[in-house]
């Protein structure tokens, strides 16, 4: 079974119109490849609801802060198609740098505020390299909806917040993360971690369960915080970034959670910087 690989605005656009013209729901799933079972729930979610789907593959080069991030990234096109062949998506969308930075590309898309926090604070111009990747890849799909997944919880709210500002005439759905069975949250990242570092990485969503759970119960912040912090130095975490509790709707710092509110962490282990969040009540 082969997946149909487009390359060009231009082909994608054909094929998306007649799709239009005969009234079908487009839906969009955008990637960077190295593809799991985090991106093939988005995918399953699209084509339960949407008539058409496409699945883009592009490393971004601008939504990295370092040229070794960006080199090391998992790149594995031939493994991903093979993943997606059984899901018959419609079309999987693989564009160049050039297709989409064209020699004199001058235009940055920045949502203020959300981005100046968590994720946004460490990696400084990440979220301006999502934001204009993602509304490109929305006029570039004309999708009618696009799914990303919760994992990415700030990235959700980022470009949820754009779509709207923008008037994109688009769905954002976000989708529940995927986690391996020790509750590690899936991640094109964890390719990049040793053997080793593999065992002690669950811990990160263990340490933040049990900060939720002492929240719930009423218990101090900071206190909580600081315990969660020496479990993960204990497994041989070298750096907490952030290790917040956060209002659902606007990111902002919270010291209890009587919002909706939502735990996110990032963390270093063995030269591997992984992310996650969780809801909290
Ligand atoms: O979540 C990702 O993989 C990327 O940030 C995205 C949304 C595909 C933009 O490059």
């Amino acid at each position: 079974m082969s997946v149909p690989i487009i390359r060009t605005v231009a082909a994608l656009r054909e094929d998306v119109a007649a799709w239009h013209k005969a009234g079908e729901v487009v839906g969009v799933v955008p990637t960077m490849g190295a593809l799991h079972q985090g991106h093939l729930s988005l995918v399953r979610a699209a084509k339960a609801e949407c008539d058409r789907v496409i699945v883009t593959i592009f490393v971004n080069p601008k939504q990295f802060n370092s040229a070794e991030d960006l080199e090391n990234y998992p790149r594995t096109e031939e493994e991903d198609a093979r993943k997606l062949a059984p899901f018959e998506v419609d079309a999987v969308y693989v564009p160049d740098g050039a297709q989409m930075y064209p020699e004199g590309f001058a235009t940055t898309v920045s949502v203020a505020g959300l981005t100046d926090v968590l994720c946004g604070a460490v990696r400084p111009g990440h979220f301006d390299g999502v934001s204009t990747v993602v509304t490109k890849l929305f006029t570039q799909t004309q999708a009618d909806r696009a799914y990303f997944g919760e994992k990415d919880y700030q990235q959700v709210q980022v470009v949820t917040r754009l779509a709207r500002d923008l008037d994109l005439p688009i769905t954002i759905v976000p989708c529940p993360t995927i986690r391996e069975e020790d509750g590690l949250a899936m991640s094109s990242r964890n390719l990049l971690l040793s053997d080793r570092a593999r065992v002690w990485a669950p811990e990160l969503h263990r340490a933040m369960e049990e900060m939720a759970a002492g929240l719930l119960a009423g218990g101090d912040i900071a206190e909580l915080r600081a315990a969660a912090i020496a479990r993960l130095e204990r497994a041989g975490f070298t750096k907490v970034e952030y290790l917040d509790l956060r209002a659902c709707d606007d990111l902002r710092l919270l010291e209890k959670p009587d919002v909706p509110a939502r735990l996110l962490a990032a963390a270093w282990l063995a030269g591997v910087r992984l992310i996650d969040n969780i809801a909290v009540g």
